[in-house]
């Protein structure tokens, strides 16, 4: 059975440009309720780590210089199927792809400012909210 937990991070650039406030209005309007939330800025250390997975890419040293260039919000989600609920909510990476209406396709300006994450399975949701979150800042 899916989990009815995720974990989301709205990006630099999008609470940059502002946009934090109508991010986390849609995904209350989407029907996920916030069980966890803060505002907090990723250090070089946190951010290679939370991104290990895509150390071998061409684009990791880019994306940890982008993740660590200024505060985000992390967040833990609940909605039923959560991971997968959200991801489609968000819409595809590269926001040119992103369906109409989605998080991305409103909010983000490249492929690597892509104005939110959202957890690819239960098991990095699980991972990536303990990461941020101690039991004492969740509910
Ligand atoms: P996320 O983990 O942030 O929710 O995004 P995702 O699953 O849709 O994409 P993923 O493949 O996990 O990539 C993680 C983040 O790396 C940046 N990226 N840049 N320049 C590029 O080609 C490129 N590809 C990926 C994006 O910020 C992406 O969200
Ligand atoms: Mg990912």
């Amino acid at each position: 059975m899916a989990s009815n937990r995720t974990f989301t991070m709205i990006k630099p650039q999008a609470v940059a440009d502002g946009n934090m406030g109508k991010i986390i209005d849609m995904i209350i309007t989407g029907g996920f309720n916030i069980k966890a939330l803060k505002l907090t800025k990723l250090t070089e250390e946190q951010a290679m780590k939370f991104y290990a997975v895509h150390s071998e890419r061409p684009f990791y040293n880019d994306l940890v210089n982008f993740m660590t260039s200024g505060p985000i919000i992390a967040a833990i989600l609940e909605k039923e199927d959560a991971v997968a609920t959200y991801r489609n909510y968000i819409g595809s990476t590269n926001p040119k792809d992103a369906e109409p209406g989605t998080i991305r396709a409103l909010y983000a300006t490249s492929m690597e400012k892509n104005a939110v994450h959202g957890s690819d399975s239960d098991e990095n949701a699980d991972i990536e909210s303990d990461f941020f979150f101690s039991e004492f800042e969740r509910f």
